[in-house]
């Protein structure tokens, strides 16, 4: 299983999650939205995929992600057996005996409806693309809202993007350029946006229309990662080291190469396990690469996510503390209002949860303090 975020960050973020729900506070953590941008065919749906460890995105040649996608990916607990709610139809959607019932995708277009089977996942992106723009390369800025449940991911959105891209084909409008950039810098102007800047290695990265729109919005270049796909068809003799060094277009956060799957391991249904299992070999008896194998490839990259997401933790951090501190001044308070007879259970046990909570998260933190300094980042 791929997936985003160690099973640490994901059991700590939702201890949290859970304990402010206990306390009435929503949403303590605003994660990151990590949106991927990059040139028509440069790998972007594949990298999400590989990311999220699950093959579910439409891809090919041509131009696929026509709309943009956004990909909520909900933490939940494994449930064992059938989650709650299941009837006989959600069965119908696609459970079959292989189906892991603990992870299940939900569009917001259909609601109730629950997809156990990832291909029909990506059927019905594929369907539901068509029925806004058309069978030809039509686009809309309508986006496709798709939850993923699954214990094995963090709470956390991924958006995919059509590809930017210059020349108009079939019967699409003549301005298809401008209106691919204003989606993208739509999503990746916000602040709290990780970027994705997603370059085909076989191309040059001086033209990479990914790093140009991430620069227009983050000129510091203080949260956007170039990931550079298809080191696999690069010319013989020819390798990305340069670019990882830094001496190309500096990245304050840095490149990550990867491999994932060509057309022809799409077509044969190869999965996603021997695809990152490929992309190991690759890099690791690649001459230009052995050396530096730990920091190339997927793993690495879903890493590093994780690192950036538990440093955009720690800066939360002293605003946690701040509704800590405030929850249990309210509940101090409440506790005194109630009087004696009342003191006891429910309130007491809110406090202990959160005092224990506490201690947990520091020493979580101070234990991670390490890594996080050490990160070349
Ligand atoms: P997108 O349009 O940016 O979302 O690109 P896709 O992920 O759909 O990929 C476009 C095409 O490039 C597909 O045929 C992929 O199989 C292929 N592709 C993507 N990444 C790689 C890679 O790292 N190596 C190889 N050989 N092919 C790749
Ligand atoms: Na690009
Ligand atoms: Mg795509």
């Amino acid at each position: 299983q791929g997936g985003i975020a160690d099973p640490g960050l994901i059991t700590l973020v939702n201890k949290l999650q859970d304990v402010f729900t206990t306390v009435g506070v929503q949403n303590p953590i605003d994660l990151p939205q990590i949106v991927v941008v990059g040139s028509q065919s440069s790998g972007k749906s594949s990298v999400l995929e590989n990311i999220v460890g699950r093959d579910f995105l439409p891809r090919g040649t041509g131009i696929v992600t026509r709309r943009p996608l956004v990909l909520q990916l909900i933490n939940r607990a494994p449930g064992g057996g059938k989650p709650n709610g299941v009837k006989e139809e959600d069965i119908s959607v696609g459970l079959d005996k292989e189906a892991n019932v603990d992870e299940w995708g939900e569009f917001l277009h259909i609601p109730g409806q629950k997809f156990y089977d990832f291909h029909k996942i990506r059927d019905e992106i594929v369907k539901e693309t068509e029925a806004k723009t058309g069978r030809n390369a039509g686009i809309s800025p309508a986006p496709i809202n798709l939850r993923i449940y699954s214990p094995n991911v963090l709470t956390l959105t991924l958006v995919d993007l059509p590809g930017l891209t210059k020349v108009p084909v079939g019967d699409q409008p003549r301005d298809i350029e401008r209106q691919i950039k204003e989606m993208v810098l739509k999503q990746i102007s916000k602040p709290n946006a990780i970027i994705l800047a997603v370059t085909g290695a076989n191309t040059d990265l001086a033209n990479s229309d990914g790093l140009k729109l991430a620069r227009e919005v983050d000129p510091e270049g203080q949260r956007t990662i170039g990931v550079l796909t298809k080191v696999d068809l690069m010319d013989d003799g020819t390798d990305v080291v340069d670019i990882l060094a830094g001496r190309i277009i500096p990245l304050r956060l840095g490149y990550v190469p990867v491999v994932n799957r060509g057309q022809r391991d799409i077509d044969n249904r190869k999965a996603i396990t021997a695809a990152l299992e490929n992309e190991k070999n690759f890099f690791e008896n690649h001459k230009a690469y052995r050396n530096k194998s730990s920091y190339c490839g997927t793993p690495y990259l879903a890493r590093k996510l994780n690192l950036i997401l538990m440093m955009h933790i720690k800066q939360t951090l002293p605003d946690i503390k701040a509704r800590i501190s405030a929850s249990l001044q309210k509940y101090t308070a409440e506790l005194a209002g109630l009087g004696d007879s009342m003191l006891g259970n429910s309130a007491n046990i809110v406090l202990n949860i959160i005092t224990e909570f506490t201690n947990e998260w520091r020493t979580v933190l101070e234990g991670n303090n390490t890594e996080l300094s050490s990160v070349e980042l």
